[in-house]
């Protein structure tokens, strides 16, 4: 049975999973459990940036997650493919009921035109290539389909903390942020359009004592959600 056996997406013929591009996958492949259980952790930051992808969410059945991680967005989107190029984590996901396959955004092991959703949470920041990957995104979408793009906003006042203290954290000592003007003219460059933006999380995580409100645009909160069609 193919990885994605059963769910009727199509593999690409000669899918190079995750050879040829270095993933960052280092510090998720030996400390996934520390990684999954902050979202437990810090619940009201999660469920706040749940919440802001899942009203950029567009209708549409045939949806991948691109960097699934452990599912913790998928799972609860109704997202039922992911692909991941980190073992430790596709295998917390697959738990969590998401098909993964391994392979990286830079060269996705999917045949091209057949979904109407594709959303990336948090991995921007860690990809070699940004530009190749959201051609990748453009590339396995329908006509029509949109792609939805969580990621820590680096013009944010939040954000820039997270910029200034990277180097101290476990998962974030390799990222490399971007702002929202950067997604923006990326996407574009990629080939999408109608952009839209919406933004959480305007409060330090470790004092959130509520869920965090979401608003339109970037630039404020350091969760930002960008979704473009193609
Ligand atoms: C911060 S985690 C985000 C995981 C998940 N999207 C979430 O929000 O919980 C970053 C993920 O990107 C994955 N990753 C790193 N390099 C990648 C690449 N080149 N292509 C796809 N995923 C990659 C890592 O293995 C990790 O699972």
């Amino acid at each position: 049975m193919s990885p994605a056996g059963g769910t009727g997406i199509v593999p690409a013929a000669s899918g190079t999973g995750v050879r040829g591009v270095a993933a960052r996958i280092g510090p998720f492949e030996r400390h996934t459990e520390k990684y999954d259980t902050r979202f437990s952790r810090n619940w009201r930051a999660y469920r706040s940036e749940l919440e802001a992808v899942r009203i950029m969410l567009p209708h549409g059945r045939r949806s991948l997650e691109i960097g699934v991680g452990t599912g913790r967005f998928a799972a609860l989107l109704g997202i039922r493919i992911g692909v991941e190029p980190s073992q430790s984590m596709a295998r917390i996901a697959r738990e969590r009921g998401v098909r993964v396959i391994g392979g990286i955004a830079e060269d996705l092991p999917l045949r091209g035109d057949q979904f109407d959703l594709a959303l990336m949470v948090t991995i921007l920041c860690f990809l070699d290539d940004v530009d190749g990957a959201l051609r990748e995104a453009h590339r396995v979408l329908s006509a029509g389909g949109s792609l939805v793009v969580g990621f820590v906003d680096r013009d944010s006042p939040v954000g820039r903390v997270y910029q200034e203290r990277s180097g101290e954290t476990l998962f974030y000592r390799e990222a490399a942020f971007c702002s929202g003007k950067e997604v923006d003219c990326r996407l574009k460059s990629a080939g999408f359009h109608s952009l839209a933006y919406g933004q959480t999380i305007f409060t330090d995580p470790g004092q959130i004592r509520e869920l965090e409100p979401i608003r339109e645009g970037y630039g404020e909160g350091c969760f930002a959600v960008a979704r473009g069609m193609k």
